[in-house]
């Protein structure tokens, strides 16, 4: 199902506590729930992150939320939607805060060279059919406190911008800008009309990145993503590159950028 207008939160279910909303709409989703489920809670207790990692995720500081999308498109492209779902997180930090974000390939959102945003998502398959995907998006909204190992790269809205943000604000504008950028992949079935704004908006573009690819580790220049959401790099020779989202990690030389 492709529902176009006012999908996004036809349905939300808000939670004061939960172990990650990513897993509470995998459930709802076995239970039958349908395209455009969100799911919001105030608190995660096992937050996920991308690569294992987990997501912290304090009371009522952030907008913690997950979506359930059934989209009729091929399972190898579900990936891109990621992308649809960064470039709406970045407009929305940007109109409600008035702060300049930036997006770190693939699924970052940054402000001042910071981490205030990122994106998990997650399909199940039955055969080479999409059942459905869950995107997860965290956002640092008035985060005040990090844990040890990520206060060097997070921040969050509140810190960059000196004042508090309101979650709905931000929820609503994130809704309304997903629902643009989904019709716009859908209409197409990849990034398309979409690659020149996030490219516009894509940190790394033009720096020095670091591949790390499980225990191989290679530099080189970010150019921008291709139509179906891969990262082009050029190599120290030259060469165009390709960089598919999976299991990597981006890092700048200088910096999280
Ligand atoms: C990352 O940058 O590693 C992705 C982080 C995704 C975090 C969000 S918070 C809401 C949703 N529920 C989860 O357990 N994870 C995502």
């Amino acid at each position: 199902m492709d529902a176009m207008n006012g999908f996004f939160g036809e349905k939300v279910i808000y939670f004061d506590e939960i172990d990650s909303t990513n897993s509470e709409v995998k459930r709802q989703a076995k239970a039958g729930a349908g395209h455009g489920l969100v799911v919001i809670a105030q608190k995660q207790n096992a937050g996920r992150g991308r690569l294992g990692r987990s997501w912290s995720s304090p009371k009522g500081t952030g907008l913690w939320m997950s979506f359930l999308l059934k989209p009729d498109i091929e399972a190898e492209n579900a990936s891109m939607l990621t992308i649809v779902a960064a470039m709406a997180a970045q407009q929305a930090i940007e109109s409600v805060t008035g702060l300049s974000a930036l997006i770190k390939w693939p699924n970052d959102i940054v402000v001042n060279g910071k981490k205030i945003c990122g994106i998990l998502t997650e399909m199940v398959t039955e055969g080479i059919q999409i059942k459905y995907v869950v995107v997860g998006v965290g956002i640092n909204v008035n985060t005040y406190e990090f844990p040890e190992e990520i206060k060097e790269t997070a921040s969050s809205l509140k810190i960059e911008s000196g004042k508090e943000v309101s979650k709905e604000e931000l929820f609503a504008s994130f809704g309304q800008h997903f629902e643009k950028y989904y019709e716009k992949f859908i209409s197409c079935k990849n990034l398309s009309l979409i690659m020149d704004e996030y490219n516009t908006n894509l940190a790394n573009k033009g720096r020095e990145v670091k591949i790390i690819d499980g225990d191989e580790e290679r530099i080189c220049t970010a150019i921008g993503i291709n139509e179906i959401g891969e990262l082009m790099v050029k190599n120290s020779e030259g060469h165009v590159d390709i960089v598919r989202s999976g299991e990597v990690s981006v890092r700048g030389l200088y910096g999280y950028v």
